[in-house]
């Protein structure tokens, strides 16, 4: 078989890890050549593409980011999109395609697998809220990234008697804010899950400096609201998918938690270093699980499906039940955050 590869949307550590895993995959089983599209489905688009070989995949396993680059295109929004990707495989005689992407690029793949094109979906967010598969790759590393910020802003927090608001990301759901602030001890975490009441987290923070507490720290997901409002965000620009580009909520929050609360308050945005750098060991093992699963599936003809982590085992899920809705944090899980707030 002749495939093509490409990463898509917003990268993550473990990209290149399950590159690797379907390039060697392929070299196992025997017969199998690939190409890696520039950009998502920008390089399908424009037909630009690298030769994945043994060799080109070699080394990659730690690196972060993607070799092959990422953007966040949209076929759908170009004018003969849709064709534009089949003449791209039909001149590089491609059998099939293998999307790594968010609910972005495999929402595309979706599509295109409804219109007859062959795909099997690896499914990659930061942010965690990928429907039928436990945990995305990225998402331990960032977690990690998250909690290690969170144990030093405790530290200078505690020596300046200061209110500390960390913002991580998570558009739709509030996984990194829920697992690195369980993680870090965090006195207050927002979730885009559970829109908040500005007065009542003040409320909490001065009952906890009142009981003899300097310090606190609230960790916020870049999606989470305020009960009586829309997101909070210092831009204003939408990408090729609609959605608005997130972060700078925690700025809102520094300026109305001082003036309300009276304590001096910091905030800091920790944005794309949660996504950079080298992947934990976890990612690392998931994403090259994932990557030998893809490519068995391809092999099989599983088409319109997405490799899932369900429990310990890699299973194939149809693409259309990981895209329906995005999974959101468990309500329970937050509730055993709740035990340690304050
Ligand atoms: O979709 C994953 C994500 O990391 C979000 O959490 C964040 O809002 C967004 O991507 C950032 O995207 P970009 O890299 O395009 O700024």
């Amino acid at each position: 078989m002749r495939i093509g590869v490409l990463t898509g949307g917003g990268d993550c550590p473990g990209l290149n890890a399950v590159i690797r895993a379907i390039v060697r995959k392929g070299h196992q089983l025997g017969g199998h050549e690939f190409v890696g599209f520039r950009y998502g489905w920008a390089g399908v688009l424009k037909d630009e593409a690298i030769d994945l070989t043994l060799d080109s995949t070699r080394g990659i396993l730690h690196r972060g980011g993607t070799i092959l680059g990422s953007s966040r295109t949209n076929p759908y929004k170009v004018d003969g999109g849709a064709d534009a990707v089949r003449q791209t495989m039909q001149a590089r005689s491609l059998d099939a395609l293998i999307p790594i992407g968010g609910e972005d690029t495999l929402g595309v793949a979706g599509r295109l697998h409804a219109d007859g094109v062959n795909v099997v979906g690896v499914p990659k967010t930061i942010d965690n809220d990928l429907a039928a598969t436990d945990f995305t790759f990225g998402f331990q590393t960032a977690v990690q990234i998250a909690t290690d910020a969170i144990d030093r802003l405790h530290t200078t927090a505690e020596s300046h008697n200061r209110v500390i608001i960390v913002e991580v990301m998570g558009r739709h759901a509030g996984w990194i804010a829920l697992y690195s602030g369980l993680a870090g001890g965090a006195d207050v975490v927002l979730i885009p899950e559970r829109p908040f009441d500005l007065e009542e987290v003040c409320e909490h923070i001065r009952r906890r400096h009142q009981a003899g507490r300097t310090f606190s720290i609230v960790v916020v997901a870049e999606g989470a609201t305020p009960q009586d409002g829309d997101l909070i965000s210092e831009h204003q620009e939408t990408d090729a998918f609609g959605h608005v580009r997130l972060g700078g909520i925690a700025v809102t929050l520094e300026k109305e938690i001082e003036e309300r609360t009276g304590y001096e308050s910091r905030m800091t945005i920790l944005g794309h270093v949660q996504r950079g750098g080298t992947p934990l060991a976890f990612d690392r093992v998931l994403g090259t699980r994932f990557g030998v699963a893809a490519m068995a599936a391809a092999a099989e003809g599983e088409f319109g499906q997405m490799v899932a982590l369900r429990g310990t085992r890699i299973e194939l899920v149809p693409l259309a039940e990981a895209l329906a809705e995005p999974k959101l944090v468990d309500p329970g899980l937050y509730e055993t955050a709740e035990v340690f707030f304050g």
